[in-house]
């Protein structure tokens, strides 16, 4: 019997060198998504979910980086418990934008992930290199929860219309409600209070 011949782009020598320095073609372009998943979600539903999160992606992403600016560039009386809640909220974020990203491949499409891919792709408004009062921060912080959460209600509502419930729930119990809760803790600095006496009942103004 012949001895069977091995192809010769298969032919490798051996050895313990590593093989650095290597190119090639992507293997699936941004905005695409892979055919054959057995999810029983058609590809049209999978392409408008993965652009709708990978829309989400740039923004979480773009808040994540908030909070750890603002946890690097906070001053003032209230610095350590700031410092310390921003640092928390960050670390939460990380997640989140783990959630998504994973969601955006396993429906076989391709997660945004470098800083100038998301900086081209995010609604969110560039804030200045420099520090900011802690009043700014806090409503800039605020204002991206708001862009995110009106977001997430339009893309719940449209991932049931798709018949899309796993994007359903992973958008309401993983991204909507922890920004919901970060809302809660952000606004209630945002409460003037005040720290040593209390108001005469006299002079008490509504709100
Ligand atoms: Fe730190």
């Amino acid at each position: 019997m012949a001895k069977k011949e091995v192809p010769a782009a298969r032919q490798t020598t051996i050895n313990a060198q590593p093989r650095i320095h290597q190119h090639a073609s992507e293997i699936q372009s941004y905005g695409t998504v892979s055919h054959g998943l057995p999810l029983e979600l058609e590809e049209p539903v999978r392409l408008e979910m993965t652009e709708q999160l990978n829309l989400l992606l740039a923004d979480t992403m773009t808040l994540r980086d908030l909070y750890k600016k603002s946890h690097w560039q906070v001053a003032g009386p209230t610095f350590y418990q700031l410092h310390l809640l921003f640092d928390k909220h960050f670390g939460e974020q990380v997640e989140i934008v783990d959630e998504i990203a994973e969601r955006i491949q396993l429906l076989g499409g391709v997660s945004l992930a470098m800083a100038a891919d998301v900086a081209e792709t995010t609604r969110i408004e560039r804030p200045p290199r420099g520090r900011e009062e802690v009043p700014v921060q806090i409503s800039r912080l605020l204002d991206v929860h708001q862009i995110i959460i009106g977001h997430c209600r339009e893309l719940a509502e449209l991932a049931t219309k798709l018949g899309d419930a796993g994007t359903n729930d992973l958008v309401v119990s993983d991204v909507l409600r922890p920004n919901e809760l970060q809302v809660w803790f952000l606004s209630e600095h945002l409460v003037e209070m005040p720290l040593v006496q209390a108001q005469e009942p006299g002079i008490r103004k509504a709100g």
